[in-house]
């Protein structure tokens, strides 16, 4: 592997996961003597910022999961980057699962970068706060956080250290998922903008105008238009300082109130929330977190059972 003097992270955040993880990458490869950046791909496509990293030794690539897959924004951001030359490349991904199901969801962004010279070692998943129809627990969320920021020096380490990690899933289970994501993708977003209205509360500070990542919200003669082209990220629902953006189709995809994301720095220092709510006995939904939850907090020193 060449020396990496400097790394740069690009990465996409619709309500501030993984721009989280993105920042604690960072800070954990700083520390590791590597002199890290952070570029948000939003400011790639709009033009705010060039896509030449050449002068990287490393880049990192996060985003979150939408529909098992990656939100269309980081596809696009791949076919953007110049030829890689052999550049290695990670890739982490923030979900509000650690299932497997989760695993193919940066595929197709990791053969676009490979076809175009990137060579990608490492692959990660870290499982956040849900921001999509399930309110967990801020228990959990406090669980997740604290598992995520611990988790992601055990990978700064892998990473630094050049080491190759993959996660696997089976060709027709990832066929079968990347339907879905096609789904999602095409039809849930266009139904989604349609049914979003702005209520009584506004200011019309327009930050959700300035925010949208893709330029989907306008005002127009007084009033609000949303395009069909949006994400489905929830950033102009979630970030609005009135809660004035509101959703009339898929409302049950609005998570209330959602304290992932920058919230979530909050809930650490909360000394009435423990972050246990995952234990070795937990049962239905959450019986999956189990191994994901309780390896890493071992490993990381923290649960000692
Ligand atoms: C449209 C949409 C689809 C999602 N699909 C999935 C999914 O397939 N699997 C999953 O575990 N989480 C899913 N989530 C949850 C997010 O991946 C998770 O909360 C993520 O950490 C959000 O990151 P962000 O705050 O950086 O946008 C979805 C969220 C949205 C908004």
């Amino acid at each position: 592997m060449r020396p990496v003097g400097k790394a740069i992270i690009c990465y996409f955040s619709g309500t501030g996961n993984t721009e989280l993880i993105a920042k604690g990458y960072a800070e954990a490869l700083r520390r590791r003597g590597i002199d890290t950046g952070l570029c948000r791909m939003e400011d790639v496509l709009n033009g705010k910022r060039d896509a030449d990293f050449s002068d990287y030794g490393l880049i990192g690539i996060g985003h979150p999961v939408y529909g098992f897959g990656a939100p269309r924004l980081a596809e696009t951001f791949a076919l953007q980057l110049p030829a890689g030359n052999d550049m290695p490349v990670f890739v982490f991904k923030t979900a509000s699962s650690p299932h497997r199901v989760n695993y193919s969801a940066s595929n197709v962004l990791i053969c676009r970068l490979s076809n175009n010279g990137y060579r990608v070692f490492h692959n990660s998943l870290l499982a956040m706060p849900c921001n999509f129809y399930v309110k967990y627990d801020d228990r959990l969320n406090k669980q997740l956080y604290r598992s995520a920021l611990g988790k992601l020096e055990l990978l700064a380490d892998e990473i630094a250290a050049g080491s190759v990690r993959e996660l696997r899933v089976h060709p027709l289970l990832e066929h079968v998922l990347r339907r879905l994501y096609v789904w999602e993708e095409r039809v849930a977003g266009k139904t989604f903008a349609k049914g979003l209205r702005v209520g009584e509360d506004c200011t019309f500070c327009l930050k959700c105008v300035r925010n949208c990542p893709v330029g989907n919200i306008a005002l127009e003669a007084g009033s609000f238009t949303f395009g069909a082209d949006c994400l489905l990220c929830m950033r102009c629902v979630y970030a609005c300082p009135r809660q004035a953006v509101k959703a009339t189709r898929l409302r049950g995809s609005v998570v209330k109130p959602f304290t992932g994301g920058l919230r979530l720095s909050k809930l650490l220092e909360d000394p009435d929330n423990d972050g246990c709510y995952v234990t070795g006995r937990s049962k239905g939904y959450y019986k999956h977190f189990i191994r994901y939850l309780l390896d890493t907090e071992q490993q990381c020193g923290i649960r000692k059972e």
